[in-house]
Protein backbone atom coordinates (compact mmCIF):
# COMPACT_ATOMS: atom_id res chain seq x y z
CA UNK A 1 0.00 0.00 0.00
CA UNK A 2 1.27 3.27 -0.77
CA UNK A 3 1.79 5.65 2.33
CA UNK A 4 0.64 8.30 2.84
CA UNK A 5 1.30 10.80 5.49
CA UNK A 6 -1.59 11.88 6.76
CA UNK A 7 0.07 13.88 9.42
CA UNK A 8 1.49 16.18 7.43
CA UNK A 9 -1.84 16.87 4.53
CA UNK A 10 -3.72 19.31 6.54
CA UNK A 11 -3.90 21.76 9.37
CA UNK A 12 -5.74 21.01 12.92
CA UNK A 13 -8.89 22.40 11.81
CA UNK A 14 -11.38 19.12 11.73
CA UNK A 15 -14.67 19.44 13.95
CA UNK A 16 -15.66 15.96 14.71
CA UNK A 17 -18.98 14.55 15.71
CA UNK A 18 -19.65 10.81 17.83
CA UNK A 19 -22.84 9.85 17.96
CA UNK A 20 -23.31 7.18 21.04
CA UNK A 21 -22.50 7.30 24.83
CA UNK A 22 -20.94 3.66 25.42
CA UNK A 23 -17.20 2.45 25.87
CA UNK A 24 -16.97 2.00 22.69
CA UNK A 25 -17.55 5.96 22.21
CA UNK A 26 -15.58 7.08 24.95
CA UNK A 27 -12.68 4.90 23.19
CA UNK A 28 -13.23 6.47 19.89
CA UNK A 29 -13.58 9.59 21.54
CA UNK A 30 -10.00 9.43 23.37
CA UNK A 31 -8.08 8.52 20.30
CA UNK A 32 -10.07 11.47 17.93
CA UNK A 33 -9.04 13.89 20.46
CA UNK A 34 -5.00 12.96 20.25
CA UNK A 35 -5.70 13.51 16.29
CA UNK A 36 -3.48 16.57 14.90
CA UNK A 37 -5.86 17.06 12.58
CA UNK A 38 -9.20 17.66 15.17
CA UNK A 39 -9.87 21.27 16.18
CA UNK A 40 -13.36 20.64 18.31
CA UNK A 41 -14.86 17.35 19.01
CA UNK A 42 -18.68 16.58 20.39
CA UNK A 43 -19.86 13.83 21.72
CA UNK A 44 -23.66 13.21 21.47
CA UNK A 45 -24.63 12.31 24.37
CA UNK A 46 -21.62 10.67 25.69
CA UNK A 47 -21.47 9.58 29.25
CA UNK A 48 -19.69 11.26 32.24
CA UNK A 49 -16.16 10.20 30.57
CA UNK A 50 -16.74 12.12 27.62
CA UNK A 51 -18.19 15.05 29.85
CA UNK A 52 -16.10 17.70 28.38
CA UNK A 53 -17.23 16.93 24.88
CA UNK A 54 -20.34 16.04 24.89
CA UNK A 55 -23.96 17.35 23.78
CA UNK A 56 -27.30 16.75 25.53
CA UNK A 57 -28.69 14.90 21.96
CA UNK A 58 -29.84 11.71 21.53
CA UNK A 59 -28.26 9.53 19.20
CA UNK A 60 -31.98 8.42 17.94
CA UNK A 61 -32.37 12.19 17.71
CA UNK A 62 -31.47 12.28 13.54
CA UNK A 63 -33.63 15.85 12.97
CA UNK A 64 -31.41 17.40 15.96
CA UNK A 65 -28.17 15.72 14.84
CA UNK A 66 -28.71 16.88 11.42
CA UNK A 67 -28.87 20.31 12.88
CA UNK A 68 -26.41 20.16 14.90
CA UNK A 69 -23.68 18.81 12.42
CA UNK A 70 -24.95 21.79 10.40
CA UNK A 71 -25.02 24.46 12.37
CA UNK A 72 -21.36 23.93 14.07
CA UNK A 73 -19.77 23.17 10.43
CA UNK A 74 -18.91 19.20 11.62
CA UNK A 75 -16.75 18.14 9.38
CA UNK A 76 -17.26 14.27 9.76
CA UNK A 77 -19.54 12.22 11.68
CA UNK A 78 -18.52 8.87 13.75
CA UNK A 79 -21.93 6.80 14.47
CA UNK A 80 -21.13 4.38 17.13
CA UNK A 81 -23.99 2.02 17.59
CA UNK A 82 -26.09 -0.34 15.99
CA UNK A 83 -29.91 1.36 16.16
CA UNK A 84 -29.15 4.66 15.07
CA UNK A 85 -27.52 2.83 11.69
CA UNK A 86 -29.98 0.25 11.48
CA UNK A 87 -32.75 3.39 11.76
CA UNK A 88 -31.29 4.98 8.63
CA UNK A 89 -29.25 7.92 10.50
CA UNK A 90 -26.20 7.86 8.06
CA UNK A 91 -28.94 8.34 4.90
CA UNK A 92 -30.36 11.11 6.74
CA UNK A 93 -26.88 12.88 7.12
CA UNK A 94 -25.92 12.17 3.46
CA UNK A 95 -29.30 13.58 2.26
CA UNK A 96 -28.59 16.72 4.17
CA UNK A 97 -24.44 16.63 1.99
CA UNK A 98 -23.31 16.01 5.67
CA UNK A 99 -20.67 13.46 5.72
CA UNK A 100 -20.49 10.65 7.86
CA UNK A 101 -19.07 7.56 8.73
CA UNK A 102 -21.14 4.18 8.58
CA UNK A 103 -23.15 2.15 6.41
CA UNK A 104 -26.77 3.34 5.22
CA UNK A 105 -29.76 1.61 6.63
CA UNK A 106 -29.79 -0.31 4.03
CA UNK A 107 -26.17 -1.60 4.13
CA UNK A 108 -26.89 -2.09 7.64
CA UNK A 109 -29.34 -5.04 7.58
CA UNK A 110 -26.71 -7.40 7.57
CA UNK A 111 -26.51 -6.57 11.14
CA UNK A 112 -30.12 -5.67 12.06
CA UNK A 113 -31.82 -8.74 9.75
CA UNK A 114 -30.00 -12.24 10.35
CA UNK A 115 -31.89 -13.55 7.04
CA UNK A 116 -30.48 -10.92 5.22
CA UNK A 117 -26.84 -11.39 6.48
CA UNK A 118 -27.29 -15.04 5.39
CA UNK A 119 -28.61 -15.03 2.07
CA UNK A 120 -25.42 -12.55 1.36
CA UNK A 121 -23.58 -14.99 3.32
CA UNK A 122 -24.78 -17.68 0.45
CA UNK A 123 -24.20 -15.02 -2.61
CA UNK A 124 -21.13 -14.45 -1.64
CA UNK A 125 -20.10 -17.91 -0.69
CA UNK A 126 -19.01 -17.02 2.75
CA UNK A 127 -17.89 -20.20 4.48
CA UNK A 128 -20.86 -20.38 7.13
CA UNK A 129 -22.80 -22.69 9.37
CA UNK A 130 -25.78 -24.01 6.78
CA UNK A 131 -28.84 -23.10 8.41
CA UNK A 132 -32.64 -22.65 7.56
CA UNK A 133 -35.06 -20.01 8.21
CA UNK A 134 -38.76 -19.88 9.46
CA UNK A 135 -41.39 -18.85 10.20
CA UNK A 136 -43.71 -20.77 11.20
CA UNK A 137 -43.26 -22.53 14.51
CA UNK A 138 -44.45 -25.87 13.58
CA UNK A 139 -42.03 -25.86 11.00
CA UNK A 140 -39.08 -24.79 13.19
CA UNK A 141 -40.03 -27.44 16.15
CA UNK A 142 -39.80 -30.38 13.08
CA UNK A 143 -36.28 -29.02 11.99
CA UNK A 144 -35.35 -28.97 14.88
CA UNK A 145 -36.47 -32.40 16.27
CA UNK A 146 -34.50 -33.51 12.34
CA UNK A 147 -31.31 -31.78 13.03
CA UNK A 148 -31.07 -32.81 16.76
CA UNK A 149 -28.69 -30.93 19.61
CA UNK A 150 -26.54 -28.88 19.88
CA UNK A 151 -27.68 -26.69 17.38
CA UNK A 152 -28.23 -22.48 17.50
CA UNK A 153 -31.86 -20.44 17.43
CA UNK A 154 -31.40 -17.00 16.55
CA UNK A 155 -34.14 -14.19 16.05
CA UNK A 156 -34.02 -12.52 13.06
CA UNK A 157 -33.68 -8.45 14.12
CA UNK A 158 -31.98 -6.80 16.50
CA UNK A 159 -32.12 -7.91 20.96
CA UNK A 160 -29.43 -6.77 22.21
CA UNK A 161 -27.22 -9.28 22.08
CA UNK A 162 -29.72 -11.85 23.64
CA UNK A 163 -31.38 -13.39 20.68
CA UNK A 164 -29.50 -16.07 20.05
CA UNK A 165 -30.11 -19.37 21.96
CA UNK A 166 -26.99 -22.04 21.84
CA UNK A 167 -28.49 -25.19 22.59
CA UNK A 168 -26.54 -28.20 23.93
CA UNK A 169 -29.69 -30.43 24.40
CA UNK A 170 -33.20 -30.86 22.34
CA UNK A 171 -35.38 -29.57 25.33
CA UNK A 172 -33.55 -26.50 25.44
CA UNK A 173 -33.51 -25.90 21.53
CA UNK A 174 -37.56 -26.12 22.17
CA UNK A 175 -37.59 -24.18 25.09
CA UNK A 176 -35.88 -21.27 23.57
CA UNK A 177 -38.02 -21.62 20.14
CA UNK A 178 -41.17 -21.03 22.38
CA UNK A 179 -39.51 -17.94 23.71
CA UNK A 180 -37.96 -16.03 20.45
CA UNK A 181 -41.01 -16.66 18.23
CA UNK A 182 -43.54 -16.46 21.33
CA UNK A 183 -43.24 -12.89 21.29
CA UNK A 184 -40.79 -12.03 24.23
CA UNK A 185 -38.98 -10.61 21.35
CA UNK A 186 -41.62 -8.50 19.26
CA UNK A 187 -41.05 -8.25 15.96
CA UNK A 188 -37.68 -9.54 15.99
CA UNK A 189 -38.50 -13.05 17.27
CA UNK A 190 -41.45 -13.37 13.97
CA UNK A 191 -38.53 -14.95 12.02
CA UNK A 192 -35.66 -17.20 13.27
CA UNK A 193 -32.46 -18.55 11.70
CA UNK A 194 -31.92 -22.32 12.86
CA UNK A 195 -28.33 -23.34 11.87
CA UNK A 196 -25.86 -25.65 12.70
CA UNK A 197 -23.61 -25.52 15.75
CA UNK A 198 -19.99 -24.79 15.23
CA UNK A 199 -16.74 -25.65 17.36
CA UNK A 200 -13.87 -23.42 17.40
CA UNK A 201 -11.82 -20.64 19.08
CA UNK A 202 -14.38 -17.65 18.77
CA UNK A 203 -12.72 -14.20 17.45
CA UNK A 204 -13.58 -10.69 16.60
CA UNK A 205 -11.89 -9.28 13.50
CA UNK A 206 -13.30 -5.69 12.45
CA UNK A 207 -12.58 -3.86 9.12
CA UNK A 208 -12.14 -0.50 8.06
CA UNK A 209 -14.22 -0.67 4.89
CA UNK A 210 -15.06 2.36 2.25
CA UNK A 211 -16.98 0.28 -0.41
CA UNK A 212 -14.31 -1.92 -2.12
CA UNK A 213 -11.51 -2.29 -0.13
CA UNK A 214 -11.54 -3.91 3.60
CA UNK A 215 -8.30 -3.04 6.08
CA UNK A 216 -8.46 -5.71 8.87
CA UNK A 217 -7.93 -4.16 12.66
CA UNK A 218 -6.12 -5.74 15.17
CA UNK A 219 -8.40 -9.47 15.82
CA UNK A 220 -10.07 -9.37 19.00
CA UNK A 221 -11.25 -11.80 21.46
CA UNK A 222 -14.24 -11.20 23.59
CA UNK A 223 -15.72 -12.71 26.53
CA UNK A 224 -19.12 -12.49 26.11
CA UNK A 225 -21.05 -14.86 29.30
CA UNK A 226 -21.42 -12.69 32.54
CA UNK A 227 -19.03 -15.29 34.98
CA UNK A 228 -15.87 -16.58 34.72
CA UNK A 229 -15.17 -19.81 32.93
CA UNK A 230 -18.05 -19.15 29.99
CA UNK A 231 -20.20 -19.76 32.48
CA UNK A 232 -23.88 -17.69 33.01
CA UNK A 233 -25.79 -15.29 30.75
CA UNK A 234 -24.76 -13.92 27.52
CA UNK A 235 -24.25 -10.15 27.76
CA UNK A 236 -22.64 -7.30 25.51
CA UNK A 237 -19.25 -8.10 26.19
CA UNK A 238 -17.71 -8.58 29.69
CA UNK A 239 -14.06 -8.15 28.50
CA UNK A 240 -11.21 -8.26 25.52
CA UNK A 241 -7.87 -8.71 24.32
CA UNK A 242 -6.12 -8.44 21.37
CA UNK A 243 -4.19 -10.08 20.02
CA UNK A 244 -5.09 -13.66 20.29
CA UNK A 245 -2.20 -16.42 20.37
CA UNK A 246 -3.42 -18.22 17.49
CA UNK A 247 -3.85 -15.45 15.08
CA UNK A 248 -1.93 -15.80 11.91
CA UNK A 249 -1.34 -13.12 8.93
CA UNK A 250 -2.24 -15.96 6.97
CA UNK A 251 -5.59 -16.62 8.76
CA UNK A 252 -6.16 -12.97 8.47
CA UNK A 253 -5.58 -13.01 4.83
CA UNK A 254 -7.69 -15.97 4.66
CA UNK A 255 -10.22 -14.21 5.96
CA UNK A 256 -10.28 -10.81 3.99
CA UNK A 257 -10.39 -12.90 0.65
CA UNK A 258 -12.98 -15.14 1.61
CA UNK A 259 -15.21 -13.33 3.70
CA UNK A 260 -14.85 -10.02 4.01
CA UNK A 261 -13.62 -9.16 0.07
CA UNK A 262 -16.75 -10.93 -1.47
CA UNK A 263 -19.24 -9.12 0.80
CA UNK A 264 -17.77 -6.55 -0.01
CA UNK A 265 -18.70 -7.37 -3.79
CA UNK A 266 -21.62 -8.87 -3.52
CA UNK A 267 -23.40 -5.87 -1.33
CA UNK A 268 -21.69 -3.47 -3.95
CA UNK A 269 -23.60 -5.68 -6.69
CA UNK A 270 -26.71 -4.81 -4.95
CA UNK A 271 -26.23 -1.47 -5.14
CA UNK A 272 -26.10 -0.94 -1.57
CA UNK A 273 -22.15 -0.27 -1.24
CA UNK A 274 -20.86 -1.53 2.59
CA UNK A 275 -19.01 1.85 4.23
CA UNK A 276 -18.08 1.57 7.62
CA UNK A 277 -16.78 -0.61 9.73
CA UNK A 278 -17.54 -4.56 9.05
CA UNK A 279 -17.34 -6.42 11.65
CA UNK A 280 -16.75 -10.08 11.84
CA UNK A 281 -17.83 -12.40 14.37
CA UNK A 282 -15.91 -15.78 13.56
CA UNK A 283 -15.49 -19.54 14.30
CA UNK A 284 -11.88 -20.61 13.73
CA UNK A 285 -13.06 -24.13 13.01
CA UNK A 286 -10.72 -27.63 11.84
CA UNK A 287 -12.05 -26.48 8.61
CA UNK A 288 -10.83 -23.19 9.04
CA UNK A 289 -12.63 -19.77 9.49
CA UNK A 290 -16.63 -20.04 9.43
CA UNK A 291 -18.80 -16.55 9.83
CA UNK A 292 -20.68 -16.81 12.97
CA UNK A 293 -22.25 -13.07 12.06
CA UNK A 294 -21.63 -9.66 10.73
CA UNK A 295 -21.82 -6.24 12.34
CA UNK A 296 -21.98 -3.15 11.00
CA UNK A 297 -19.91 -0.87 13.57
CA UNK A 298 -17.32 -0.50 16.30
CA UNK A 299 -17.35 -3.59 18.84
CA UNK A 300 -17.94 -2.89 22.55
CA UNK A 301 -15.81 -3.63 24.19
CA UNK A 302 -13.58 -4.30 20.98
CA UNK A 303 -13.11 -0.89 19.99
CA UNK A 304 -11.24 -0.06 23.48
CA UNK A 305 -8.27 -2.72 23.08
CA UNK A 306 -7.99 -1.49 19.03
CA UNK A 307 -8.08 1.78 19.78
CA UNK A 308 -5.48 0.78 22.90
CA UNK A 309 -3.45 -0.79 20.03
CA UNK A 310 -3.92 1.90 17.60
CA UNK A 311 -0.25 3.88 16.52
CA UNK A 312 -2.02 5.98 13.30
CA UNK A 313 -4.23 8.82 13.11
CA UNK A 314 -7.85 7.43 13.19
CA UNK A 315 -9.49 10.42 11.44
CA UNK A 316 -7.41 9.99 8.44
CA UNK A 317 -8.47 6.26 8.37
CA UNK A 318 -12.39 7.14 8.59
CA UNK A 319 -12.28 9.93 6.08
CA UNK A 320 -10.49 7.50 3.59
CA UNK A 321 -13.64 5.42 4.45
CA UNK A 322 -16.25 7.39 3.14
CA UNK A 323 -14.44 8.60 0.18
CA UNK A 324 -13.32 5.73 -1.31
CA UNK A 325 -9.31 6.05 -0.78
CA UNK A 326 -8.71 3.61 1.38
CA UNK A 327 -6.45 1.90 -0.63
CA UNK A 328 -4.24 4.14 -0.06
CA UNK A 329 -4.14 4.41 3.83
CA UNK A 330 -0.45 3.25 5.91
CA UNK A 331 -2.30 1.84 9.61
CA UNK A 332 -0.11 1.31 12.00
CA UNK A 333 -0.50 -0.91 15.18
CA UNK A 334 1.69 -1.07 18.46
CA UNK A 335 2.77 -4.87 18.11
CA UNK A 336 2.18 -5.59 21.97
CA UNK A 337 -0.93 -6.95 23.84
CA UNK A 338 -4.24 -4.90 24.97
CA UNK A 339 -6.70 -5.68 27.37
CA UNK A 340 -9.98 -4.65 28.47
CA UNK A 341 -11.77 -5.85 31.43
CA UNK A 342 -15.33 -4.64 32.00
CA UNK A 343 -16.29 -3.80 35.74
CA UNK A 344 -20.58 -3.78 35.57
CA UNK A 345 -23.25 -3.78 38.54
CA UNK A 346 -24.01 -6.24 39.75
CA UNK A 347 -26.59 -8.37 38.30
CA UNK A 348 -25.78 -7.37 35.00
CA UNK A 349 -27.19 -8.24 32.20
CA UNK A 350 -30.05 -8.85 34.79
CA UNK A 351 -31.75 -5.72 36.90
CA UNK A 352 -29.20 -3.71 38.81
CA UNK A 353 -28.60 -1.01 41.15
CA UNK A 354 -27.58 2.50 39.76
CA UNK A 355 -26.66 5.79 41.37
CA UNK A 356 -23.47 4.16 42.62
CA UNK A 357 -20.36 6.48 43.87
CA UNK A 358 -17.59 5.22 41.79
CA UNK A 359 -13.78 7.14 42.77
CA UNK A 360 -11.35 6.44 39.80
CA UNK A 361 -7.40 6.56 40.20
CA UNK A 362 -5.65 9.90 38.39
CA UNK A 363 -3.95 7.90 35.47
CA UNK A 364 -1.44 9.44 33.38
CA UNK A 365 0.11 6.96 31.62
CA UNK A 366 -0.37 6.72 27.55
CA UNK A 367 -1.06 2.46 27.57
CA UNK A 368 -3.79 2.47 31.11
CA UNK A 369 -6.95 4.11 30.53
CA UNK A 370 -10.42 3.78 32.29
CA UNK A 371 -13.12 4.08 29.68
CA UNK A 372 -16.71 4.65 30.75
CA UNK A 373 -19.90 3.40 29.78
CA UNK A 374 -22.77 3.53 32.06
CA UNK A 375 -21.26 6.27 33.89
CA UNK A 376 -23.55 9.96 35.03
CA UNK A 377 -21.93 12.95 36.95
CA UNK A 378 -24.04 14.18 39.75
CA UNK A 379 -23.50 17.13 42.09
CA UNK A 380 -22.44 14.74 44.76
CA UNK A 381 -19.35 13.36 42.25
CA UNK A 382 -18.95 10.50 39.49
CA UNK A 383 -21.94 7.40 39.87
CA UNK A 384 -23.06 4.59 37.89
CA UNK A 385 -25.88 4.63 35.40
CA UNK A 386 -25.20 1.39 33.59
CA UNK A 387 -25.30 -2.23 33.30
CA UNK A 388 -21.58 -2.29 31.84
CA UNK A 389 -19.93 0.62 34.13
CA UNK A 390 -16.28 1.02 33.36
CA UNK A 391 -13.81 -0.46 31.36
CA UNK A 392 -10.16 -0.59 32.58
CA UNK A 393 -7.93 -1.15 29.13
CA UNK A 394 -4.05 -1.42 29.28
CA UNK A 395 -1.36 -2.12 26.56
CA UNK A 396 1.65 -3.98 27.60
CA UNK A 397 4.67 -6.06 25.71
CA UNK A 398 2.71 -9.25 26.44
CA UNK A 399 -0.75 -10.75 27.62
CA UNK A 400 0.26 -11.69 31.22
CA UNK A 401 1.43 -8.51 31.91
CA UNK A 402 -1.67 -7.11 30.66
CA UNK A 403 -3.76 -9.27 33.08
CA UNK A 404 -1.57 -8.11 35.96
CA UNK A 405 -1.26 -4.45 35.73
CA UNK A 406 -5.40 -4.63 34.45
CA UNK A 407 -6.20 -6.07 37.31
CA UNK A 408 -4.07 -4.10 39.67
CA UNK A 409 -5.81 -1.04 38.10
CA UNK A 410 -9.29 -2.41 39.14
CA UNK A 411 -7.84 -2.96 42.76
CA UNK A 412 -7.34 1.22 42.34
CA UNK A 413 -11.20 1.58 41.27
CA UNK A 414 -13.75 2.30 43.99
CA UNK A 415 -16.37 0.70 43.16
CA UNK A 416 -19.02 -1.03 45.40
CA UNK A 417 -21.03 -3.92 44.49
CA UNK A 418 -19.20 -4.11 41.24
CA UNK A 419 -18.85 -7.52 39.20
CA UNK A 420 -16.01 -8.12 36.53
CA UNK A 421 -15.03 -11.35 35.61
CA UNK A 422 -11.52 -12.77 37.00
CA UNK A 423 -10.36 -14.84 33.88
CA UNK A 424 -10.14 -12.11 31.13
CA UNK A 425 -7.25 -12.98 28.91
CA UNK A 426 -6.64 -16.28 30.21
CA UNK A 427 -7.97 -18.51 27.57
CA UNK A 428 -4.98 -16.92 25.61
CA UNK A 429 -1.94 -17.61 28.09
CA UNK A 430 -3.96 -21.33 27.61
CA UNK A 431 -3.76 -22.22 24.08
P1 LIG B 1 -24.31 -13.87 17.34
O1 LIG B 1 -25.13 -12.74 17.92
O2 LIG B 1 -24.86 -14.43 16.08
O3 LIG B 1 -22.85 -13.57 17.29
O4 LIG B 1 -24.37 -15.03 18.44
C1 LIG B 1 -24.02 -14.80 19.80
C2 LIG B 1 -23.06 -15.86 20.26
O5 LIG B 1 -23.63 -17.17 20.09
C3 LIG B 1 -21.78 -15.90 19.44
O6 LIG B 1 -20.86 -14.99 19.94
C4 LIG B 1 -21.34 -17.33 19.65
O7 LIG B 1 -20.67 -17.49 20.88
C5 LIG B 1 -22.63 -18.09 19.70
N1 LIG B 1 -22.97 -18.63 18.37
C6 LIG B 1 -23.65 -18.02 17.38
N2 LIG B 1 -23.78 -18.82 16.30
C7 LIG B 1 -23.17 -19.98 16.62
C8 LIG B 1 -22.97 -21.22 15.92
N3 LIG B 1 -23.44 -21.44 14.70
N4 LIG B 1 -22.27 -22.19 16.56
C9 LIG B 1 -21.80 -22.00 17.82
N5 LIG B 1 -21.97 -20.86 18.52
C10 LIG B 1 -22.64 -19.86 17.95
N1 LIG C 1 -18.82 -7.10 21.78
C1 LIG C 1 -19.70 -7.53 20.79
C2 LIG C 1 -20.40 -6.46 20.06
O1 LIG C 1 -20.06 -5.30 20.11
O2 LIG C 1 -21.36 -6.78 19.38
Amino acid sequence: MAGIDYDQTGGKDKKILIVGSGGREHALAWKIAQSPLCQELYVAPGNAGTAQWNVPLKANDFDSLVQFARENAVDLTIVGPEEPLSLGLVDAFLAADLKIFGPTKEAAQLESSKAFAKKIMEEAKVPTARYQTFTEITAAREFISKVGAPIVIKADGLAAGKGVIVANQLEEAMEGLEKLMGGAFGSAGEKVVIEEYLEGQEVSLLCFCDGQTAVPMVAVQDHKRALDGDKGLNTGGMGTYSPPPFWTKELEQEVIDRIALPTLRVMQEKGMPFKGVLFLGLMITEQGPKLLEYNVRFGDPETQVVMMLLKSDLLPILEACTEGSLNQSKIDWHAETAICVIMASRGYPGSYETGIPLTLPELTAENQVIFQAGTALKETGLVSSGGRVLGVTVREESLAKARESAYKLIKQIDFPKAHYRTDIGLKGLKT
